[in-house]
Order: C-alpha cells, then structure tokens, then sequence
C-alpha cells in the first residue's frame, strides 16, 4: 500500500493547499497515516516569511537523515520554490522539491518517483493556472477555505511571497462560485475565501467581477452563514468591500488589513504604496460602517533604518485604530528581497525591546476592546469541546474565540447565542443564552 505523511508550515493558504494535495495523492491511490514513522512518502509544505519558519524544515529533515532509510521524502511550498535544488544539497536524501505554483503537476511528478526517479522539481514559477482539484479533502467539515487568487505582484521590500509563489492570479467567478454552491450543498456554513492579496482579485474572464462583487455574489449562495476572507492588502481596498459587508450579515464583520508600520517614512522603504492617511482613511471607513467590524492587523518592528520617530508613530497609529487583534513581528532578513541591499543601524536588541514595547501595548488594548464585550451576546459557531476545562469553543463573526457553557449537546458546525460574561486578553467567556439556530 501506498502511504503518506504530511505536516504543513505557514499561512492558511498553505494549509488549504495541503488538503488540495492530500486528495490528489489519494486520488494517486496514497493512504494518509499519522506518523512520518509509518509513512513510505514524507512531505513538508513549507513556510519561508521569516527565517525561523524556513529553519523548521531543515530540523525536520535533519531527524530522518539516517532513520528514513526507505523512504522518498518531499519539500513543497514557499522553502521549495525558494531553494529549489539547492534542498538536494542541504538534504540528499529528499527526492521531490515542488514549489505551489507547480502542483498541477502532482500527479506527473509523483509517477516518475514511483517509476525510481531520485531527483524531480517543479519549480516553473512563470504560470498563469491556479490550483484547483475536484478531490479536496477538508479538514473541517462545517469550515471551507477557498481559493480565489494566488501570488502577488506588490514586491514589498522584505517579502519573499512573489519568489515563492509567482505572479498574481485569479480564478474565474464562475468556477469560485460553482465551488461554493457545491460546498453549502455538502452542509458547509461557512467559507474562507483565501489569497495573498484576496482583495486584488479580478475575474480573469471578460466582464468579470472585481473583490466586492465576488463577495456579494458568495454572500448571496444559499444555506451560507458565514463568509471570511483574508488577507487584505491596504492599497487594493476599496470602500465597496465596506459597503457590500453593510449590505449583507453573511459577510462577517471581520477585515484583517496589514499596516505593517504607523511611519511613512518606513512604508515608503517598504514599498508597501500606501501612506498612513491613506491606510487610516480605510479604517474611518470601517469605523463608520454600521457592523461593529473588528480590524486585525500584521505589524514589523525593526526595518531596516527604523528610527525612535518611526517606532513611535508605529505605537500612536495602534493607538489609534485600537485593533482587535495584532500579529507583530520583529523583521527578518530574507533571501532575494530588496531590503537586503538597506543599511541597517538599529541593534537586535533594540529591535526586540520595540517589539516587546509594541506586544504590551496590544495587549492592554485588547483587555479593553474583550472587557467592553461584557454583558453582550453573539453568535458563536461551535468549534468544539475542552475536556479540561468544560467549556464548548465559540467562534464570534468578529473572529473572537468566545468558550461558553452549557448543558445541552451540541454538535460542532452549530450556531448558537452566548452572553459574554468574562473576558482575557486573547478569549471571552460565557454562557448560552439559545438553543441552536
Ligand atoms: N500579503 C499579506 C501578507 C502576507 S505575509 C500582506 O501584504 O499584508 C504575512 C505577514 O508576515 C506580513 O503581513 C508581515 O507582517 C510578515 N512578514 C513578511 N515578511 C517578513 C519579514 N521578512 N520579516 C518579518 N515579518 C515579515
Ligand atoms: Fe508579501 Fe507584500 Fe505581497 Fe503581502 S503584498 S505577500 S507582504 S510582497
Ligand atoms: Fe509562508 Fe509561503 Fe504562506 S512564505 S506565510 S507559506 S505564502
């Protein structure tokens, strides 16, 4: 019997193509099983943002240099299309390098390491196809992601997404929808439409939907709770995203808009294209909308030539927004990317302290922002059930984690109301006040 093993890095798109691999493998006649141990195929969907995520695969690797006799191992995503055949030569015995923008090409490639090849690539970034595959196996049954565009052509300085995944490009309106009329016909309530830039799609075929409109028209597909979508990039977002998610409840009030830096004079280095006006007009946007939209954010402190000055805006910007929630990282040098070239005067150390100064200052706001919550009640969707601490898992539309007791049953995928009665840092807590809806 063929087996194999899986273990995914990095972002959601990363997790959702893991399931569109795992069900062209078991289309290929693989069977997936839990450990690398009982694998005859071992693969690494890779992440490669920061340095730290690339390290993890070579750790993994590492482990199986002389156990795995026997086994083909494979490295696939962002590490992949980054080093490509260099992964031979820092891990001889990997036999597939296969980057996202080549898993069409799946099949073909595990065929030829059926058929004893050593060594095969797919490393071709210069594609216009998406990946799409009618075998998807989902991880969750009652939570979709989807596809609707991959790449990027922004080339931010320090990014290494446009190497890693090639030029930006949409899926058709029509076949997006087709695969979510399917999805809501198969019971799922909820879909997560994915991209580097969702935003910046544009329905390849003639006439074509724009973001706002593909949203309106998922929104609209029946037996749909709940439509996400991430990440958004500032320059690309337009007040129609506001307005369709005021038209529609179906559109969570959740935007996750990636500011990056308060200081114009970072974004500018960044290459990021927007200023902080022009990122703080789209908040206003949001702020004034009539949904209670929670705004999460990706913050990175210590680019090189931040000043105390830049910092400082940095922190009054979050001030300022009060965001819901943020991702912060401390920068981190990557291969290929124009930052490289920069010079850098700020010390690790300082680059620390801001971020730490930077987490605190987050934190605070969110104990706030959660203890207004108090007394509210939301819908949550059950995510599941803590043994340890009794409490079923809630997800709120605004994306909040709100665990919750009860006592009746309940199924995961259902919707429900919880009175929030306590609130942390990071969750809420409650009790239900419904029966499920
Ligand atoms: N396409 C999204 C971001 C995708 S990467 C956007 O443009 O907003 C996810 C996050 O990782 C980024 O928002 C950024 O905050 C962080 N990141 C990317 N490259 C990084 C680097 N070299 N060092 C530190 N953080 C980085
Ligand atoms: Fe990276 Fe910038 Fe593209 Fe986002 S927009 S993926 S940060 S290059
Ligand atoms: Fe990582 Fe690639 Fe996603 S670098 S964050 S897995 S696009």
């Amino acid at each position: 019997m063929k087996t194999f093993y899986i273990e995914t890095f990095g972002c959601q798109m990363n997790a959702h193509d893991s399931e569109k691999v795992i069900g062209t493998l078991m289309q290929q006649g693989y069977q997936q099983v839990a450990t690398p141990e009982d694998a005859g195929l071992v693969l690494y969907n890779t992440c490669s943002i920061r340095d730290k995520a690339e390290q993890k695969v070579f750790s993994r690797l590492q482990q199986f240099k002389r156990a795995g006799a026997g086994k083909v191992f494979g490295v696939l995503g962002c590490v992949a299309q980054q080093e490509g055949e260099n992964i031979f030569d820092r891990a001889p015995h990997v036999s597939l390098v296969c980057g996202s923008a080549s898993y069409t090409k799946l099949p073909e490639l595990l065929v030829q390491i059926e058929n004893g090849e050593r060594r095969v690539t797919g490393l071709n970034l210069d594609t216009e196809d998406t990946f799409e595959t009618p075998f998807t196996r989902r991880d969750n049954p009652h939570r979709a992601y989807l596809t609707v565009m991959e790449g990027c052509d922004k080339s931010c300085a320090y990014c290494v997404v446009p190497f890693t995944r090639g030029p930006e490009r949409s899926r058709t309106g029509a076949s997006i929808l087709e695969e979510v009329r399917q999805l809501a016909s198969h019971g799922y309530t909820e879909i997560q439409l994915l991209g580097q830039n969702v935003n910046s799609y544009r329905d390849p075929s003639s006439g074509g939907l724009d973001f706002a409109g593909l949203l309106r028209e998922v929104a609209a597909v029946p037996g749909l709770r709940r439509v996400r979508f991430t990440t958004s990039h500032p320059r690309d977002f337009g007040k129609e995203i506001i307005d369709s998610m005021d038209e529609n409840p179906v559109l969570c009030n959740h935007v996750h808009l990636p500011v990056q830096s308060g200081s114009d004079h970072v974004l500018k280095r960044m290459l990021r294209h927007y200023t902080r006006d022009e990122y703080m007009r789209r908040i206003e946007w949001m702020k004034q909308s009539g949904r209670n939209i929670a705004i999460t954010t990706d913050m990175i402190v210590g680019f090189p030539g931040e000043s105390d000055a830049d910092f400082q805006q940095t922190l009054d910007l979050v001030d300022e927004v009060e965001y819901d929630s943020m991702f912060s990282f401390k920068y981190s040098p990557r291969p290929n990317t124009s930052a490289l070239t920069l010079s850098d005067p700020v010390p690790e150390e300082e680059k620390g302290r801001r971020l730490t100064i930077l987490q605190e200052k987050q934190r605070a706001i969110q104990i706030r922002r959660n203890a207004d919550l108090v007394g509210k009640v939301e819908e949550v969707m059950v995510e599941g059930y803590n043994h340890g601490t009794g409490q079923w898992i809630g997800r709120t539309s605004q994306h909040r984690t709100l665990n919750f007791t009860t006592t009746a049953q309940l199924p995961e995928g259902a919707y429900l109301d919880v009175r929030v009665t306590r609130a942390g840092p990071n969750s809420l807590a409650g009790e239900a006040v419904s029966q499920i809806q």
